[in-house]
């Protein structure tokens, strides 16, 4: 198993190994010392099957199975289909999943550790892969803020909101999502995290916040807990904290969802085909994110 690490800010390529093989201890060792330290690993020309996704993915922690129950793979819950393809005119999986920045399930008291996707279907116009995931390295956006914002902020909690993503993806022209009922709401009530949590595997300092679900910084008052959001969503997206992930179809996905956030780019057609099967891992290794 080798490393080709791409030249950026994130992103590297795993090369001579298959996926659809036993993984042996030493191996995932390795794997998860890259994955922290590289974001996003990319395994090409993979195959495999649904159960050997999840049997992978399983060595990395708990698999969440999605709350919606809907859209999974027949007998495995936790294999989660992301398509735009419709069956006798029915979507055969989530159509717009992930499809603003965010980082998964930050709303959550246990959040996420890693997502491993795997792509069967890549649209391609001209040439050119569509649907790109697109990447932000939360460590490099951490270290890149000015000292006297790391300090003020340092022992700071921001809290999020599953109905923040959700509700603004209602927004979207033709969104299927229906509205949060207040049961639904009373059940996935807000989080508080650290600001800048330890990542568990590099040991350094992360900015833990995103726009799809942190909405308050706990100890400012609301008018400067959106000014500074505000000011840090801007930042952690810039350019120069930035990846693109371009799909190929047999392409094994694998990301850090402490150390990066993430955008599924929502640029094809209904005529355009994708379609992604995923795994979530839980950081239920890790416990809380830590300060
Ligand atoms: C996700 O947010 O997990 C979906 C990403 C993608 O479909 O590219």
């Amino acid at each position: 198993m080798h490393l080709k690490p791409l030249n950026g800010v994130l992103g590297a390529f795993v090369e001579d190994v298959d996926l659809s093989s036993p993984m042996n201890a030493d191996q995932q060792f390795l794997l998860e010392k890259w994955l922290g330290e590289h974001g996003v690993l990319c395994f090409r020309q993979q195959n495999i099957t649904p159960v050997q996704l999840r049997e992978f993915s399983a060595r990395f922690g708990t698999l969440e199975i999605n709350v919606a129950n809907s859209f999974q793979e027949p007998g495995l819950p936790e294999v989660m289909i992301l398509s735009n393809i419709l069956e006798n005119g029915k979507p055969i999986g989530f159509q717009d999943a992930g499809q603003s920045w965010h980082t998964d399930m930050s709303y959550s008291s246990t959040v996420a550790f890693t997502n491993v996707l795997y792509a069967l279907q890549v649209p391609v116009r001209d040439g050119e892969p569509l649907g790109c995931t697109e990447f932000c390295n939360t460590q490099a956006a951490y270290e890149a803020l000015p000292a006297d914002i790391k300090n003020t902020l340092k022992d700071m909690h921001i809290s999020h909101d599953f109905a923040k993503f959700w509700d603004m993806m209602r927004l979207q022209k033709n969104s299927s999502r229906p509205p949060l009922t207040e049961a639904q709401r009373r059940a996935k009530p807000p989080v508080i995290h650290p600001i800048f949590p330890v990542h568990p595997i590099t040991g350094r300092r992360v900015l833990y916040a995103n726009p799809g679900y942190s909405v308050r910084i706990v100890e400012l008052s609301e008018a400067d807990s959106d000014q500074m959001l505000d000011y840090l969503f801007k930042h952690q997206t810039e350019k120069r904290f930035h990846y693109r992930h371009r799909w190929q179809v047999k392409d094994v996905l694998m990301w850090d969802n402490i150390g990066t956030i993430h955008n599924a780019v929502a640029d094809y057609n209904s005529n355009e085909h994708r379609l992604i099967k995923r795994c979530q891992v839980m950081a239920d290794r890790f416990q809380e994110l830590s300060v």
